[in-house]
């Protein structure tokens, strides 16, 4: 071609040298150090780069080019097992287009079937039967070689090791091994420290293949993995015919399937990859896409392979949810009850569509925990609807600055003071702090407490900057006209906000409680407290020490702190304020008590984990009104755990004690009942 003359050939080689020397040094940090640097997305996208300066310059094409193996090295310390047949990878699609076009190039019918299973983002093993018994398990390696994993592999309770006399003689499964998250997020809590610096692994991935080339299977076996099957390499039997009875045929003989995995018409995967994305974040394991692979393992055959992947099944990935960027600063902000939290300050980077500029590291051992110091590479992780994270640190240059705690409180000056026992830092300000009495008022208009519809943050902070509320209950006295004035205001925001403040007045006991932010006293209590008292506020003001430890749900230090706080001027006064200002319970309180459908009296749940169809303060509402009670703490009092997304320790201790554990669905079938 004309234009090809002009290209300089030189720069082209350098240019695929460079490209290939990136990747390679991406796969090592991927596969064998567990410890990736930068995201899927970036690694395909040169990936791709580099296969079609391949594809146009096939003299230059180096034999160690990533494309030309699987990638991934072997590690020291384990036997080598050549699998029989190559451990292949997936061709990435990131849009409907290049999903749809994939089988169209394919000639795949739109009547035909598809088998579309979650995308598990774990590390591939192969597990080799001979005689119905586990020979031998090892890992993906470079596709061609592999790591024996084998002693491992044994400790992951949802593997076979004996196969009934039903299996073939010989019999070859493939499938992820994954780390749920639950687990995983108990075990980075836990991090061991090395060198000094908290080692805590990016994600359930490298904590799964870490936990996999454990050497000591003792330790492995410390760390439960999960497998899900999703393939047959080789049978001494003949096999049937499509790839979704082959999982049907293995899952008889005792190897999990992903439940998610199920046999569609083409036309309806793009459907598929929409809804498992939607779920994934209520997924008990991490799940990077979907896969589609074309049913008829004869359609299979005749489609064959294109160098490293299947021309037979495509993996849709779904958008990024880590990316890289440069921690540039830490902010301290400051909380409705002084609590100093710190705020990473992000070179702005796109995560899943969205920019990130900032992203909370909850508390000052999160950010030992991590290791992480101003200067440093971080990966900012962001799952659907959820604050973004700093997960990981990726690099630290040498002029990195340590994050310390300030000396005195960045919105008033106060002095800042460690509470003895606590983790937190507080400012000593008080309500004198401009940062706490916004951060009270905030509070107070959220919706699971007063509910003030038209109030954001934003307004909250016009109105204490003009001087018009200093604590929540001068909202219930603002002039609307002088509101009305303020820059970017105007009759109609002023006559919203004045609606949405007088739609609060009608809250219950328990509400009004919960939104004076009473220390340990959370909004489960303060509902417990109005119950316990009849909604009789004067009840609960002169209630002894004992009689409010009498109160369910109640501890001798919670009820020493309302005890104290009951008996406060500024309570009292607040208070007074509030009910002045037209602010009423006794009505709405008993509505969930009076319900016809108290279906789940009795019961006391506990919700944990995010939640994708409701946040959780809306389930727990729902749920009260049906006449359970909803607890804070697993005890034994507990029967029902619902778990969502992300859910941790409390989901560990209700399997310890026995407690009934479900899931959203379960949850949104009760409600809908
Ligand atoms: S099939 C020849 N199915 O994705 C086809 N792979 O990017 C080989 N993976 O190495 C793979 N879930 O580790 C297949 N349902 C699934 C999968 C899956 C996760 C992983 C597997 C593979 C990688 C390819």
């Amino acid at each position: 071609m004309n234009t090809a003359l002009k290209i300089d050939t030189t720069s082209v080689q350098q240019e695929m040298e460079n490209l290939s020397a990136r990747l390679i040094q991406w796969a090592k940090e991927y596969y064998t150090l567990d410890a990736p640097t930068v995201c899927d997305l970036k690694y395909d996208t040169e990936f791709k780069a580099l296969l079609a300066l391949e594809n146009d310059f096939p003299e230059f094409i180096n034999p160690n080019s990533p494309t030309q193996r699987v990638g991934g090295d072997r590690l020291d310390g384990f036997e080598q097992i050549r699998h029989r047949i190559p451990m292949l990878s997936l061709n990435n699609a990131y849009t409907d287009d290049e999903q749809t076009s994939f089988f169209e190039k394919a000639g795949i019918s739109p009547d035909s079937f598809i088998m579309a299973e979650p995308k598990l983002d774990g590390l591939a093993i192969s597990l080799y039967y001979v005689n119905r018994e586990l020979a031998y398990a090892a890992t993906r390696g470079d596709g061609q070689i592999g790591e024996d994993v084998t002693h491992n592999v044994k400790t992951i309770h949802s593997i076979p090791v004996v196969l009934d006399s039903s299996a073939p003689d010989i019999l070859e499964v493939r499938g992820e091994v994954v780390m749920q998250k639950h687990i995983f997020n108990k075990l980075n809590a836990t991090a061991a420290t090395s060198n000094g610096v908290q080692r805590s692994f990016a994600n359930c991935r490298n904590a799964a293949a870490g936990t996999l080339r454990q050497l000591d299977p003792a330790k492995a076996a410390k760390r439960p993995l999960d497998f899900f099957a999703y393939g047959v390499a080789e049978s001494s039997e003949t096999l049937p015919t499509t790839q979704s009875a082959r999982l049907d045929f293995i899952k008889a003989l005792g190897f999990p399937i992903h439940a998610a995995a199920k046999k569609i018409p083409l036309n309806e995967i793009g459907t598929y990859a929409a809804d498992i994305y939607k779920k994934r974040d209520g997924l008990n394991v991490d799940v990077d896409g979907v896969v589609f692979k074309v049913d008829d393992i004869a359609d299979q055959e005749r489609l064959g392979f294109q160098s490293r992947a299947p021309k037979w099944a495509i993996a849709r990935k779904f958008p990024a949810d880590a990316q890289e960027t440069t921690l540039e600063a830490c902010d301290w902000t400051v909380g409705a009850s002084g609590t100093l939290t710190p705020v990473a300050r992000l070179t702005p980077v796109q995560v899943g569509g969205v920019t990130i500029s900032n992203a909370t590291l909850h508390n000052l051992p999160e950010v030992r925990r991590l290791g992480l110091a101003i200067g440093d590479t971080v990966l900012v992780a962001r799952a659907a609807d959820v604050i973004p994270k700093v997960t990981a640190v990726c690099a630290r240059p040498d002029n990195r600055r340590a994050i310390e705690v300030p000396s005195h409180c960045p919105a008033c000056a106060s002095p800042v003071r460690q509470i003895e026992g606590q983790v937190a830092y507080k400012c000593t300000g008080g309500s004198a702090c401009s940062a706490q009495a916004i951060a009270m008022i905030k509070r107070f208009a959220r919706r699971d407490i007063m509910d003030i519809d038209g109030l954001g943050d934003k307004l909250v902070e016009q109105l204490y900057d003009a001087g018009y509320i200093k604590t929540p209950s001068d909202l219930y006295y603002l002039c609307f006209h002088a509101v009305a004035e303020l820059p970017g205001m105007g009759k109609k925001s002023a006559d919203k906000l004045k609606k949405g403040i007088e739609a609060s007045r009608a809250s219950s006991l328990g509400k009004v409680l919960a939104s004076f932010n009473i220390r340990e006293v959370g909004r489960s209590a303060c509902r417990e407290l109005a119950k316990h008292f009849n909604n009789d506020i004067k009840a609960i003001m002169a209630a002894s020490l004992e009689e409010l430890l009498e109160v369910e749900l109640f501890g001798p230090v919670m009820a020493e702190i309302a005890y104290t706080t009951f008996r406060s001027d500024a309570f009292q006064k607040e208070l007074d304020r509030l009910r002045f200002g037209g602010v009423q319970w006794e009505e709405t309180v008993s509505v969930a008590d009076s319900n016809i459908q108290q279906s789940l009296a009795g019961e006391v749940w506990v919700l944990t984990g995010t939640f994708s169809s409701m946040t959780r303060s809306e389930a727990e509402a729902k749920l009260a009104a049906k006449g359970c009670r909803i607890a804070s703490g697993v005890s034994k009092n507990v029967t029902t755990l619902c778990a969502g997304a992300k859910a941790g320790s409390k989901l560990t201790k209700a399997e310890k004690l026995g407690i009934t554990v479900v899931d959203e669905d379960h949850l949104m079938s009760v409600l809908a009942s």
